[in-house]
């Protein structure tokens, strides 16, 4: 056995390769399971105990002969392949990647919800494709209100039970359905209406509607929230205006104006020269809304309020036109920073 190890160690001696692929056939010969060595050493088992420590040692000098020619010619080759990569023209300006940035309308919703989540709202969301009841009855929209007009809803066709929602007010029912008061939510979704496009409409949109049902929540909380809300999202100096509206599902309802943060209120062209600028619809939960979604209304009381986040990332960026936020103009886009 000596001499056939002997024998191959001089083959592997004076192996030399050519090309990656004759080491590679080098290597299956040798040191693959099937190779030359693993023969030897299944061999192995039967030598003689005396002689066992010098074939032994053999042995292993011969594998690690082997391993040490390919490392050897290994290096050779990718070295190789390294000049050949040299070539490179390493002065060529790179590829430019164009890295996205957050859409604005993305950022404020984020923005909106951070600032209510503060003050314990969390997120709830509902589809888009509603029923009449999620987005209109139970919200107590008379049958003839012309909010369920053709000309304000998409309607699916042939089911005029069906429509894509026109708020996010209909989250407000599935959630009251559905949970227990002590409630404070947010929506915050995209809602559709059949209007012509122009820079102030679009026929879709985004809302973040807040809803909290509680005992004894009153109209003083309700105020103080939004006050909370305007100082937060437009500064410290802003100050807010109720103005009394009407929604079906709120009593009392209101609109809620803040004091103009480009002329602090002395009146400008942005406010028209009012000194405000109207952002909100809000009120107190209709208590037959209440009941509509077995909630006590003798027990419970709650507010709710709803703003457009395109109106309000309008008002922060001063943006004019309302088509920009779905043109997907990258030079339009890229202008938003993520720290609002
Ligand atoms: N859903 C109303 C709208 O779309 C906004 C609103 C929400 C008003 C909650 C009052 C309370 O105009």
């Amino acid at each position: 056995m000596q001499e056939k190890i002997k024998e191959i160690q001089n083959e592997i001696e004076r192996f030399s390769a050519k090309s990656a692929e004759e080491l590679e056939n080098f290597r299956i010969k040798y040191l693959s399971k099937k190779g030359l060595l693993s023969g030897l050493f299944e061999e192995f088992k039967n030598v003689l105990p005396e002689e066992r420590k010098q074939v032994g040692m053999l042995l292993n000098d011969l594998k690690n002969a082997a391993q040490n020619k390919i490392n050897e010619f290994k290096q050779e080759f990718e070295g190789s392949k390294e000049t050949e990569k040299s070539d490179t023209d390493l002065t060529l300006p790179a590829n430019f990647i164009e890295i996205g940035s957050r859409h604005p309308i993305s950022l404020i919703r984020s923005k909106i919800i951070e600032i209510y989540s503060r003050i314990g709202f969390t997120v709830s969301e509902g589809p888009e494709i509603e029923d009449d009841w999620h987005n209109f009855t139970a919200l107590n929209f008379p049958e003839e209100h012309p909010a369920r007009d053709m000309q304000d809803t998409f309607f699916i066709q042939k089911n005029p039970d069906i429509a894509l929602r026109t708020h996010t007010s209909s989250v407000q029912i599935r959630v009251m359905e559905n949970e227990k008061p002590p409630i404070r939510k947010l929506f915050p979704g995209r809602v559709y209406r059949n209007e012509a496009i122009s820079s102030r409409a679009h026929c879709f949109f985004h809302q973040v509607e807040g809803l909290y049902i509680d005992k004894d929540v009153s109209f003083a909380d309700l105020k103080q929230v939004l006050l909370y809300f305007a100082k937060e999202m437009f500064g410290e100096n802003t100050e807010i205006r109720l103005r009394p509206s009407y929604f079906p599902f709120t009593e009392p309802s209101a609109e809620m104006d803040i004091s103009c943060f480009l002329c602090g209120g002395k009146g400008c062209a942005f406010c028209k020269h009012s000194g405000w600028v109207e952002i909100l619809g809000c009120g107190m939960v209709d208590p037959s809304v209440l009941e509509n979604c077995k909630i006590d209304s003798k027990i419970y009381s709650g507010y709710a309020f709803g703003m457009g986040i395109e109106r309000i990332t309008n008002l922060k960026y001063r943006v004019k036109d309302i088509r920009l936020f779905s043109e997907n103009d990258i030079r339009f886009l890229k202008q938003f920073d993520s720290a609002i």
